[in-house]
């Protein structure tokens, strides 16, 4: 098989079928990412894959080309090219996906199965199929699920297989191969779900527009609850425990970013109103707005804390990925909390155990420590805005306290014990917490 685009999805996706035993080329047109995986170097972040690029690359069933005719003979074609959002507007930017299809065009052959699982507005597959029906091949749609910093795992194990096909004999075989492809999981009890083109596009941005609404409404919650002064927390955990409702994807703070959720919900909603639907997702502009609004509120926080002014201040920024076990700091939240700050006038020092070479190519302007304990030294200030273990689990209050200037801490993934800190003398500031 052949993947096109070796990005996180993509880099992932053609370890991991190696790993189950595919004779798989990974084809992107970044030179430089293309000859770190062929060395067995992932080019970002991305916990267990290295592992399986090694050992793809020395079971002779990986490699990697910047050459799409190696493409060619290769029964099944995954493309996983990124769609981000367009400069200027909220639509997906699908530039490189038909560049991806324009090049694979004349390598296709009769009976190849292109398999989709860029994330794309729904209708984008069917105009596909059309592009590549002369040549005999046939498009399914598999999109993805995968969690960055879980990747390797949910592609392995995934929760669901959604294959959407034309109505057609071919369209059933095709569907039939992708069955084998997955045949592992698929045996391991993994829901095999075969639908037609446009609904397996929508599934994936509507399981993207329910994750984002589900952040966005715990955190309008933590909005409600600072004003009648409840606690977010104890409320996410009462309301996780009805089973329709659930804890996960209730966690609040300030709010989710990365190149997924934030892109997907626009993209989702741009495409609803060129259908003439605009209103029947008009509610993701509003989770959208509530999800920007966290951000300004952890700013808030800590000018409050910190008496009203920040200019000049040490504030030590812990974190900078849009999310643990990632070094991703696409539309981070994180960073856009230590950026604002900065803009502010505060002496702002951002440590995280993985993104930090990212951060600073993209924010030269703000002081980096490498070491999380120099950030904390002398802060007049802790912001934790992405909850690694190391600020989260294994950061004493105590030993924190003999490190900063001042004992004041905003909590903005509501992770910490208030309790603790508090009694270790710190100021402690949740985000919709007593
Ligand atoms: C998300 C989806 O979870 C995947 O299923 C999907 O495949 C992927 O997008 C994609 O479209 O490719 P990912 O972007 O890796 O995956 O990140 P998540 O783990 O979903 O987290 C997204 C953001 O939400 C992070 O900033 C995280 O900190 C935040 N978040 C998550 C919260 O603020 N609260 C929560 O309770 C959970």
């Amino acid at each position: 098989m052949s993947v096109i685009g070796c990005g996180y999805l993509g880099a992932v996706h053609a370890a991991a079928m190696a790993s189950i035993g595919h004779d798989v080329v990974g084809i992107d047109v970044d030179e430089h990412r293309v000859r770190s995986l062929a060395q067995g170097s992932a080019p970002f972040f991305e916990p267990r894959l290295e592992e399986l690029l090694a050992d793809g690359l020395e079971a002779d069933r990986l490699r990697f080309s910047i050459d799409i005719s190696d493409a060619a003979g290769a029964a099944v074609h995954f493309l996983a090219v990124g769609t981000p959002q367009v400069a200027g507007g909220h639509a997906a930017d699908l530039r490189f996906v038909d560049a991806a299809i324009d090049a694979l065009l004349p390598r296709l052959c009769p009976g190849d199965v292109v398999a989709g699982k860029s994330t794309v507005p729904v209708g984008t597959a069917q105009r596909i199929a059309e592009r590549i029906a002369a040549t005999g091949a046939e498009l399914v749609w598999n999109p993805e699920f995968l969690r960055e910093g879980w990747a390797v795992h949910d592609t392995l194990t995934p929760d669901r297989i959604v294959v959407g096909t034309a109505a057609s004999v071919e369209g059933e075989r095709a569907a039939g191969i992708l069955r084998e492809v997955y045949r592992p999981a698929v045996d391991g009890g993994t829901p095999f779900l075969v639908t037609d083109l446009a609904t397996a596009e929508l599934v994936k941005g509507a399981a993207n527009a329910f994750l984002a609404t589900k952040i966005s409404f715990i955190n309008a919650m933590a909005e409600i609850a600072e004003a009648a002064g409840a606690d977010v927390a104890l409320l996410a955990d009462a309301l996780g425990h009805d089973t329709r409702i659930g804890r996960r994807y209730l966690g609040s703070g300030i709010g989710f970013g990365g190149g997924c959720l934030p892109k997907d919900i626009r993209a989702f909603a741009a495409r609803a109103e060129q259908l003439g639907r605009g209103e029947a997702v008009a509610f993701l502009h509003e989770v959208d707005a509530i999800n920007l609004r966290r951000r300004e509120r952890a700013v808030q926080l800590v000018i409050d804390a910190l008496g009203g002014l920040v200019f000049g201040k040490r504030v030590a920024v812990l974190g900078a990925a849009f999310k643990p076990f990632s070094d991703d700091i696409r539309d981070s939240p994180a960073l856009d909390v230590a950026v604002r700050l900065r803009g502010l006038g505060a002496d702002v020092v951002v440590t995280d155990p993985a993104a930090i070479d990212n951060a600073r190519a993209a924010h030269p302007q703000l002081g980096y420590a490498r070491d999380r304990d120099e950030a904390l030294r002398d802060a007049d200030a802790v912001v934790i805005v992405t909850e690694w273990d190391e600020y989260r689990r294994n950061l004493s209050p105590v030993h924190a306290g003999s490190l900063v200037a001042g004992r004041v801490i905003v909590d903005g993934r509501n992770c910490l014990d208030a309790a603790a800190w508090r009694a270790a003398g710190w100021a402690y500031h949740g985000m919709g917490r007593r």
